[in-house]
């Protein structure tokens, strides 16, 4: 898998990299972020609304003198955003927030809420071209069956929990059955157990004269997985963009897949204490932008 880029379900094509802005909550931090990650190559960005941040995205890309046109921009509802006419109302924050007149893809954010209605709102802003492609974040299978049945459009990405720690191969099968691009979101897992310094992608790092965070980033997409690493500093960013000047072997794809731990290392929308933390955070978000 050497393709740079791949084509939604609709044609639409977007970078198989991207940059992510999850907890930057620093709009100064956030807009130098994008603009150095602007500046290393990156077209693609990931936000959302709840991160905070929309605005720092929309001022870094304004002012890059890149074209508009050359971005592919995410952004997300959050649960508070759920419900046919929240969303419409939603999408016209984003739009606000980041100065644009369209968005290139808009995710419902969580599986929780309204989210039906909140779809049927993005079909239509999709009919009416005022988003390149919707699609959701953590769904787990049911729930995309489920909403492929019952919608017009089927999501056309799903951006999902997914490293080496955390693989679902039988998710991305059934992602692929009905055309819908995987997105990995913590391609790291945030650096959490040891990742970074595990002796499995370490030594296969080793063997390619590259990086761990290579050999991760190289992994997924050699599954047909989009990425989106977040990192705030400029040589992090230009190590992770560097990943297209090797390949993983078979063999090494197999030591991988052993590190496999089958559950979320990260977040678990099916946990009932998580959809409380979730819900929580909408009555005291002061701590941190989720
Ligand atoms: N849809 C969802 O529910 C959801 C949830 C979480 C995240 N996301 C999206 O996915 C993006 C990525 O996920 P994430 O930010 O949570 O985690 P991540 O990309 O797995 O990890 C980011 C962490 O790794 C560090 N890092 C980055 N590159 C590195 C490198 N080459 N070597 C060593 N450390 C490195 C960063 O540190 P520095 O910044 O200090 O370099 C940061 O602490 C987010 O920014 C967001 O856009 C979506």
């Amino acid at each position: 898998m050497d393709k740079r880029s791949i084509k939604l379900s609709n044609g639409v094509e977007t970078p198989m990299e991207g940059f992510g802005v999850f907890q930057v909550s620093d709009l100064k931090m956030c807009e130098q972020a994008v603009s150095d990650a602007i500046a290393t190559g990156y077209r693609l960005i990931d936000t959302a609304s709840s991160y905070k941040n929309e605005t720092a995205v929309g001022a870094a890309i304004r002012k890059s003198g890149v074209p508009r046109e050359d971005f592919f921009v995410t952004s997300k509802a959050f649960i508070n955003e759920m419900g046919y006419e929240q969303t419409k109302a939603a999408f016209g924050r984003t739009l606000d927030n980041l100065g644009f007149d369209y968005l290139d893809l808009y995710l419902v954010h969580m599986p929780f809420g309204d989210y039906y209605g909140a779809w049927r709102a993005m079909e239509e802003l999709y009919k009416e071209g005022r988003i390149r492609a919707i699609g959701v974040s953590n769904f787990q299978s049911d729930r995309i069956i489920d909403l492929c049945y019952t919608a017009d459009i089927k999501p056309m990405v799903n951006q999902l929990e997914l490293h080496p720690f955390y693989q679902r191969e039988e998710e991305l099968a059934i992602l692929r059955k009905y055309g819908i691009v995987p997105q990995a979101w913590a391609p790291f897992a945030e650096g959490m157990n040891g990742m970074f310094t595990h002796p499995v992608l370490k030594s296969i790092a080793e063997e390619h004269g590259k990086t761990v965070a290579q050999v991760i980033l190289r992994w997924n997409v050699q599954r047909g997985v989009s990425i989106i690493p977040k990192s705030v500093h400029r040589n992090r960013m230009e190590e992770n963009l560097a990943i297209w000047d090797f390949e993983l072997s078979a063999e090494d794809m197999r030591r991988i897949a052993t590190l496999d731990l089958a559950r979320p290392q990260m977040l678990d929308p099916r946990k009932p204490s998580e959809v409380h933390r979730l819900f929580n955070y909408l009555e005291n978000p002061v701590l941190t932008s989720l």
